[in-house]
């Protein structure tokens, strides 16, 4: 998604240091945010062309464009905005949160025939699934995807579950996804009697999971990394009880006794972002900050979260920097635009990123201004652009998982 470059923080020049008053900028990475777009990956591509005229970056008169169609629309528009957007697209949001906190929102705004939603597609999917059908969900670019969600096929999840039988171990096993999955494969779960979960109450839901049957296993979609953590970290298991299935391999890379022995069988996806961060850049920032607090998310991995000293959902991070003693340190590592934001929102906090290099989401980075005001304004003038609308039969079966995930303790 974003390319690595070579540069540790010691390497950057001081004024780029985390310094005691200031947040220091991620070096850039020259490939980043360039390969979409371009005609490099058409398969990628889909949605890049907007019907009608999608203006340019330059135009001065964005701004006031945007604050004219949203005036224009009023309450028949609602605009989310997920916390990892742009500046430039979070001014204009209604409210902000996570995706689980954004889809409950539009749920609660039946008034609004559009919910404008800035964030990724299977966000948009899950907000089209709780909101009243009268209600129209649009993604200002359809481009705007999930790498973690594309590791999940639905061919490749019913390919994995028939393998799950033919080992004789799918009476046991009860399918979790994480809510950042395609709706398709959250009607997976909802089929096979599984839950979705967030990076907020995944602990809840594999305790749910194991209390269904007395040997029951854990299928956990797509994020290796969230299931492994939260499965070692939280319920106390050894990385020995979890096995990755690899969907490019034959019976995903594993044996018959493997899948038997397991207990948590984990899908081999995980996020771009995320899977970026080292144990080297907590070690790293660990030398440069005195007393630094390293605060990750749970979709890093357990090499990184083992060395963490807090680790929590988007939403657990926001709350924890919001609650921090003024002059405490802390290193975060989650997307860039939440962590940059939270920096400039705490100027008393010492903040630093824990990447060396620019780690956005690439693809939550593709709603911009542009796309933003081409889809308000098409919506002002009646012609709704890049609507999402979910299969009756697959909304109907993820439902089914959402609403057993709703039905769990503390939400
Ligand atoms: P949460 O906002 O639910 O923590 O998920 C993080 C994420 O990667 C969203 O795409
Ligand atoms: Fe997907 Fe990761 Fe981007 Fe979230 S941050 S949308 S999980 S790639």
């Amino acid at each position: 998604m974003t390319t690595r470059t070579e540069g540790s923080v010691e390497s950057l020049p001081e004024s780029r240091l985390p310094g005691p008053s200031s947040f220091a900028e991620p070096a850039s990475a020259p490939a980043a945010l360039l390969l979409l777009g371009r005609a490099q990956d058409l398969g990628s591509e889909r949605g890049v062309e907007c019907p009608g005229d999608l203006p340019a970056a330059s135009d001065p008169d964005l701004v006031a464009r945007a604050h004219a169609a949203r005036q224009a629309l009023g309450s028949n528009a609602f605009v989310l905005g997920h916390h990892y957007q742009r500046d430039e697209v979070i001014e204009f949001a209604d409210v902000t949160g996570d995706s689980f906190k954004l889809a409950r929102d539009a749920a609660n705004r039946p008034d609004a025939e559009f919910i404008v939603f800035c964030g990724v597609h299977f966000m948009a999917e899950s907000a089209d699934i709780l909101t009243a059908a009268h209600q129209q969900v649009v993604l200002p670019d359809l481009a705007a995807g999930c790498s973690m969600a594309d590791m999940a096929a639905i061919g490749q999840v019913e390919e994995a579950w028939d393998t799950l039988v033919e080992a004789g171990v799918a009476e046991d096993v009860v399918p979790i996804t994480y809510m950042n999955s395609s709706a398709a494969i959250k009607a997976f779960t909802g089929r096979h009697g599984g839950t979705v979960c967030t990076s907020s109450n995944a602990e809840v839901a594999l305790n749910w999971a194991f209390a269904q049957r007395p040997q029951a296993k854990v299928f956990f979609l797509p994020d290796q990394h969230l299931g492994r953590n939260t499965a070692v970290r939280d319920l106390g298991f050894s990385p020995d009880d979890c096995v990755v299935y690899n969907p490019h391999k034959p019976m995903g890379g594993l044996t018959v006794e493997q899948l038997k022995n397991a207990r948590m069988i984990l899908w081999r996806g995980h996020c771009s972002v995320h899977g970026r961060f080292t144990a080297e850049n907590v070690a790293t920032v660990r030398r440069r900050v005195p007393d630094v607090n390293v605060l990750v998310h749970p979709e890093c991995t357990h090499e990184v979260v083992s060395q963490a000293d807090q680790v929590g959902s988007t939403e657990y991070i926001i709350r924890t920097i919001q609650a921090a003693p003024a002059g405490s340190a802390w290193a975060i590592g989650t997307e860039l635009n939440l962590v940059r934001r939270l920096a400039k929102a705490h100027p008393d906090l010492k903040i630093s990123y824990l990447d060396r290099t620019v780690c956005y989401c690439s693809t939550m980075n593709r709603i911009d201004l542009p796309h933003l005001v081409w889809t308000l304004e098409s919506l002002a003038a009646g012609r709704p652009v890049n609507r999402i609308v979910v299969d009756p039969d697959v909304a109907h079966w993820a439902r089914v998982a959402l609403d057993q995930m709703l039905a769990l303790p503390g939400l």
